[in-house]
């Protein structure tokens, strides 16, 4: 059972996948946390955001330690990510773990924003989360005490714009994705609706 979450900043996708992850017994990953630890290790070593070489470098060996740093969250840490994940070379070079991750036998949830379309367009079960700008930038305001709801509104856009814009890999639905908007759902509907498609497809 291989299922395949994508989505943007916010929509509900990561709460989703651990959900479905724990609902049916499997391994999950965050494909996000990737590129935000390969961000914040360029960052913490001012490596230049567009340096394809370099940042490819540190991709490959990422020092996994990384996925349990608080600064991950940061909103400096989320802009690198998204500059960097614009770069073949940084996505090539954490393809395979995300591959390997995806074909364990007894199957895996990855979340993220490419898994329905390039890490594993073969999964039977695939669902594209959304919500409207607005919400995600509600969600994420309240996330995160203390921030400007128009500037995380207009970081929201921005990522999205580089997410869905770039050649590579963009933020796109799978054509055979199911869509789950979330923007007026609870996280619980939300979970029993993903539970209901990922059970439909499998
Ligand atoms: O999902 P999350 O907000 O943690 O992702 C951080 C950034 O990593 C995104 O803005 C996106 O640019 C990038 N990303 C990606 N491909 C993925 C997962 C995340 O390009 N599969």
């Amino acid at each position: 059972m291989l299922i395949a979450v994508d989505g943007p900043a916010a929509s509900g996708k990561g709460t989703i996948a651990r959900a479905l992850a724990r609902h049916f017994g499997l391994p999950h990953m965050d494909t996000g946390a990737l590129y935000r630890a390969v961000g914040l290790s360029a960052l913490d070593r001012a490596t230049s955001l567009d340096d394809g070489p370099a940042l490819a470098a540190l991709a490959a060996a990422l020092d996994l330690s990384l996925l349990e740093d608080p600064r991950l969250r940061h909103a400096a840490t989320a802009d690198a990510a998204s500059r960097i994940s614009a770069l073949p070379a940084v996505r090539g070079a954490l393809l395979a773990l995300q591959r390997s991750f995806a074909a364990q036998p007894g199957g895996a949830v990855l979340d993220g924003r490419d898994i329905g379309t390039v890490i594993a367009p073969h999964a039977p079960a695939k669902l594209f989360v959304t919500a409207s700008p607005q919400v995600r930038a509600a969600r994420r305001h309240a996330e995160l005490p203390g921030s400007d709801l128009d500037a995380v509104l207009a970081d929201i856009l921005a990522r999205d714009a580089r997410d869905s814009g770039r050649a590579d890999a963009p933020l796109k639905q799978a054509p055979d994705a199911d869509l789950l908007d979330t923007s007026e759902m609870t996280i619980d509907g939300a979970v029993q609706r993903a539970i209901h498609l990922v059970q439909s497809r499998t």
